[in-house]
């Protein structure tokens, strides 16, 4: 049984292996610190705001989030926008109404919009995509160890701009040493103070990038926090139970060892 364990662990460890190497350069994922990291970590609401105003004075241009419904700007453990900071914001966009045959500004209950260039990829559930296959030969024990993952790679392709770029078959590519083959078709949509923060916070490539990835995250994955408070219990119970059950094995087995060591 184990011998069988550890031949299929070593097979899917060469195939993923082989999987990765076979995809071309892989690119380099900077290891970023992140509040939401680690078993206790939690969003940094004022990250997630800042990064919402990157996120919706330079990236949406050209990317949507069509799966984040507006109103979840105010739920707690988000950005946690008030009711009417969510309104206001929502009212910025337009979206297209069926039953009036026409646009009008979007409510609470709409989503953000969909990507407006057609080669910009949904950036919803992004940093969850491309979490896994971080470290060595793709394993994901950077992701393990590290707590590596979707949001250090959105952030590293942001600020993997070499400043080099080629043209191939009419398509401007930009080199990038996060992007996996080297080129990217995104020029690089971060400069210097691109954003003004109001909480005074650095607006240099490196935080905007920072805070755009953790806004990413979130929208990934907005119960995170629901999801490792659940995991802690269900430690804590598994713990306990696991002493109950010890010391009952011990009181059932009591006589029986008794009895053999005379
Ligand atoms: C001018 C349009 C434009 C803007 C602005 C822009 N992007 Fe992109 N982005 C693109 C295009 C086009 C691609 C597809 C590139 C490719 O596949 O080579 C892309 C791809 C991406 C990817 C996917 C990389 C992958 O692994 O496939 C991420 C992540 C991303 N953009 C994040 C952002 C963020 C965050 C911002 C804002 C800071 C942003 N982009 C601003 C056009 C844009």
């Amino acid at each position: 049984m184990l011998k069988k364990l550890a031949i299929s662990a070593t097979a899917a460890l060469a195939l993923s292996a082989g999987a990765a190497s076979a995809a071309g350069s892989d690119g380099h994922v900077e290891d970023f610190k992140f509040s939401f990291e680690g078993p206790f970590g939690a969003f940094d609401q004022n990250q997630l705001q800042r990064g919402l105003k990157v996120y919706t004075e330079v990236c949406s241009a050209c990317h949507g989030l069509q799966y984040v419904p507006l109103r979840t700007l105010a739920d707690e453990g988000g950005p946690s926008f008030t009711e009417d900071q969510m309104r206001a914001y929502a009212e910025r966009y337009e979206v297209y109404d069926a039953e009036l045959d026409d646009y009008r500004p979007a409510k609470p209950t709409d989503h953000f919009p969909e990507s407006g260039d057609p080669n910009a990829p949904d950036l919803s559930l992004m940093a969850k995509a491309r979490a896994g296959f971080h470290g060595p030969y793709g394993t994901g024990l950077n992701q393990l160890f590290k707590g590596m993952g979707g949001a250090e790679y959105i952030a590293s392709i942001l600020t993997g701009y070499t400043g080099e770029e080629k043209e191939e078959a009419g398509t401007l590519f930009y080199e990038n040493t996060a992007f996996p083959g080297g080129w990217i078709a995104m020029a690089p949509p971060l400069y210097e103070e691109a954003v003004e923060y109001d909480d005074g916070h650095s607006n240099s490539i490196h935080h905007m990038a920072q805070d755009v990835s953790a806004f990413l995250m979130w929208t990934a994955e907005p119960k995170m926090m629901a999801r490792k408070q659940a995991g802690f219990v269900a430690v804590l119970f598994l713990v306990v139970l696991s002493v109950l059950l010890y010391l009952t094995n011990k009181r059932i087995w009591a006589p029986v060892k008794g009895k053999k060591t005379h």
